[in-house]
């Protein structure tokens, strides 16, 4: 069985399918239906592109993976003015009310999140989603006993100014490294995949931007990556994959505060050429 299917019924032999392939392996002889030979089969990285690229429907894919649980096409219609200001309107949330997220929110943020995009389509970004309040608060005391660690066996560190900072304030009973925050996300990505670092990045950014739409707040916690990243009791307790490592974390919850407008910014650094 080829990756692809294609109907000789609704088949108009375009060729857009051809076009679209990212990994040139679908093939079209004179006046013949488009096919992937098997021995490109392997190239294929299950974009998907020459499914729904096709004018005519007429092209299946066939491999793993199913569709998004909703897909409303009206949601396209989304004015670009509208989406710059939604986007512009992002804000890092860091006071969040008591009640958690509703796990059913939580499911609908997930599903889109499912289709943001990742290197060579691999889809290997790992979501470690901590609901559990009680586990974000055992999470910010184990990056503050690594921030010691640290602090003890190398005081020059380049962040020793925000370590020391964050373990004085836990100390006054401030949470600095989880801002009290009732929920965690973390984006795990295994270790021989040098573009995986860049995928987490990426669903988190889609991430914090769905929740948003959503009504959940959210904010990036560069300490606790680094402690995650070093510190195996945290790995322990988010029970990371064998080959796995974490990645970036981010806070979330429903946001106490509104902000009413968007703050000041640098001017952009561009050139056209
Ligand atoms: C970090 C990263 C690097 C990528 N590098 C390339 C690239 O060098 N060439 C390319 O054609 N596509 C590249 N892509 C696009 C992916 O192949 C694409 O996102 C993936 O196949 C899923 O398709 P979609 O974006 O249409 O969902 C890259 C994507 C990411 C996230
Ligand atoms: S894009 Fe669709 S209609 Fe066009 S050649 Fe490919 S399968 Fe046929
Ligand atoms: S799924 Fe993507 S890579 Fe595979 S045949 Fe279709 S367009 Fe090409």
């Amino acid at each position: 069985m080829s990756v692809i299917a294609v109907s000789r019924d609704d088949c108009t032999k375009c060729g857009v399918c051809v076009n679209v392939c990212p990994a040139f392996i679908i093939s079209m002889e004179k006046g013949d239906y488009p096919l992937v030979t098997e021995d490109k089969e392997k190239r294929c990285m299950r974009c998907g592109h020459c499914e729904v690229f096709c004018p005519f429907d007429a092209l299946k894919v066939d491999f793993k993976g199913d569709y998004p649980a909703n897909f409303n096409p009206r949601a396209l219609d989304i004015k670009p003015d509208q989406f710059g200001k939604f986007m512009q309107s992002r804000r890092s949330i860091r006071q969040f009310r008591k009640k958690p997220v509703d796990p059913r929110v939580l499911d609908d943020v997930m599903e889109t999140v499912r289709f943001a995009p990742t290197a060579a389509n691999r889809q290997k970004v790992h979501y470690i989603v901590i609901m559990d309040t009680e586990k974000v608060r055992r999470i910010s005391a184990l990056a503050i006993e690594w921030m010691q660690k640290v602090m003890s066996e190398q005081p020059d560190h380049p962040y020793a100014d925000i370590f020391n900072g964050m373990i004085e304030a836990y100390d006054q009973g401030i949470d600095l490294v989880c801002r009290n925050a009732p929920h965690i996300i973390f984006a795990a990505v295994p270790t021989n995949n040098p573009f995986a670092v860049t995928d987490a990045a990426i669903a988190l950014t889609w991430f914090e931007l769905v929740a948003k739409a959503y009504g959940v707040g959210s904010c990036w916690l560069g300490t606790l990556k680094l402690a995650a990243e070093e510190y195996l009791p945290i790995q322990e307790e988010l029970h990371i994959p064998k080959g796995y490592l974490p990645n970036y974390a981010l806070i979330f919850g429903l946001p106490k505060l509104r902000s009413k407008g968007v703050p000041k910014r640098d001017p952009l650094s561009v050139e056209y050429i």
